[in-house]
């Protein structure tokens, strides 16, 4: 494995029990997505439904998977999306994320609902050479003021740019997760959130919901690059993009986790980078299960991806070290697979090597 950092650094602050949740219960939560779950389902068959026509005899002498991203080449075109609560999958939770990632040269964003503080994270990764980027992922809670702070705080610690996520100013239990009788103890750890967690009114959340002043306002006042994660729209993108809001924005649904329905990422994908022009870089996540997933995003045109879900699996299977041997496997496939594409560099992939429906579906 590369990279400087040992995957065995203790969490110092996993001195929680991790099973005051039933598994069961836990993983409903974890996988599980909203409503009947079709989005959920779509994301993952869309990528699916993309194949491969590339052209033979065109085999490079070498090919790398480095990808440019705010200013830096990183090692790998990928990083671990913001996923709260990882304590439910593995004790070390997103320490042991974090340095399977970073051994690996992939990228992490820490999600505001992380149960490991910002600090701890910082501290194990963020001065190994080989590792992906480091960013924070930002929910509004509190003032404008807390998110500044927040933010400020996540500056200090090493990381390098603000994820706002800007899909979820409402959220509910999952049909799944509450079947499964899912609920949080009283003292799960939160350390990362600036004030108390939005247990409001429905009302409430609508009234202090996220808009776009408050992007403006973050944008003039943050410290850091500032991302968007959550954006689908075109139109959004555009206007994202035409008052320089954002240095970069997501292209996501949340993997399917907060309104069921929305289309999949992958169909949505093109629009949303055709608006963007090339101005500033667009990523996507849901649904990407394996590198040759991710290959088809960077084809269409994104600059690199988020991956969620299948990181669960792997902290849940073995902590750091499972996450590190699926990252290397993801390198080891995206290397193949540009080789067969004839393609030296990401860079170099054009949606022109893209087989629309290889499961033979009509659907686009
Ligand atoms: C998430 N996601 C998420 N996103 C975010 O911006 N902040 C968060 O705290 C969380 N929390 C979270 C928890 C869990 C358990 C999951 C599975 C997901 C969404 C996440 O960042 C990403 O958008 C999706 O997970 C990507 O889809 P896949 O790869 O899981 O299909």
């Amino acid at each position: 494995m590369s990279g400087a950092t040992s995957l065995t650094a203790a969490n110092p602050a996993a001195q929680h029990p991790q099973q005051a949740v039933p598994h069961a219960a836990a993983d409903a939560y974890l996988l599980g997505g909203a409503g009947r779950e079709v989005t959920l389902r779509a994301n993952e068959a869309a990528w699916q439904r993309l194949g491969w026509l590339p052209r033979v005899l065109a085999t490079p002498t070498a090919v790398e998977t480095t990808c440019e991203l705010l200013g830096r080449r990183w090692p790998t075109p990928w990083l671990a999306a913001p996923m709260a609560h990882l304590r439910l999958a593995h004790p070390d939770a997103e320490l042991a994320l974090a340095l399977g990632s970073a051994a690996q040269g992939a990228g992490m964003v820490l999600s505001t609902q992380a149960n490991t503080p910002l600090e701890i994270v910082g501290q194990a990764i963020a001065h190994d050479q080989a590792r992906g980027p480091l960013w924070f992922q930002l929910y509004p809670y509190g003032q404008r003021d807390d998110w500044l702070r927040l933010a400020q705080r996540a500056q200090r610690a090493g990381f390098e740019a603000i994820v706002l996520t800007v899909d979820a100013p409402v959220q509910w239990s999952h049909p799944r997760a509450r079947a499964a009788g899912f609920a949080l103890p009283a003292d799960w750890p939160q350390p990362n959130l600036p004030a108390p967690a939005r247990h409001g009114s429905l009302d409430w959340l609508l009234q202090t919901a996220l808009r776009w002043d408050d992007v403006a306002w973050l944008r003039v006042h943050c410290p850091l690059p500032l991302i968007l994660k959550g954006i689908l729209h075109p139109d959004d993108a555009r206007l994202a993009c035409e008052r320089h809001l954002c240095d970069a924005l997501v292209v996501s649904n949340h993997g399917g986790r907060v309104l069921d329905g929305l289309p999949p990422t992958a169909a949505v994908l093109p629009a949303v980078l055709q608006a963007v022009a090339q101005r500033i870089p667009v990523l996507v996540d849901g649904g990407l299960r394996c590198a040759a997933d991710a290959a088809k995003a960077l084809a269409l045109g994104a600059r690199a991806v988020l991956v969620g879900r299948p990181l669960i699996q792997a902290l849940k299977q073995g902590g750091a070290e499972e996450v590190a041997r699926l990252w290397r496997l993801w390198r080891d496939e995206l290397a193949g697979t540009l080789a067969l594409l004839g393609s030296k560099t990401i860079a170099d992939l054009r949606a022109s090597v893209l087989y629309p429906h290889v499961n033979g579906s009509a659907e686009g």
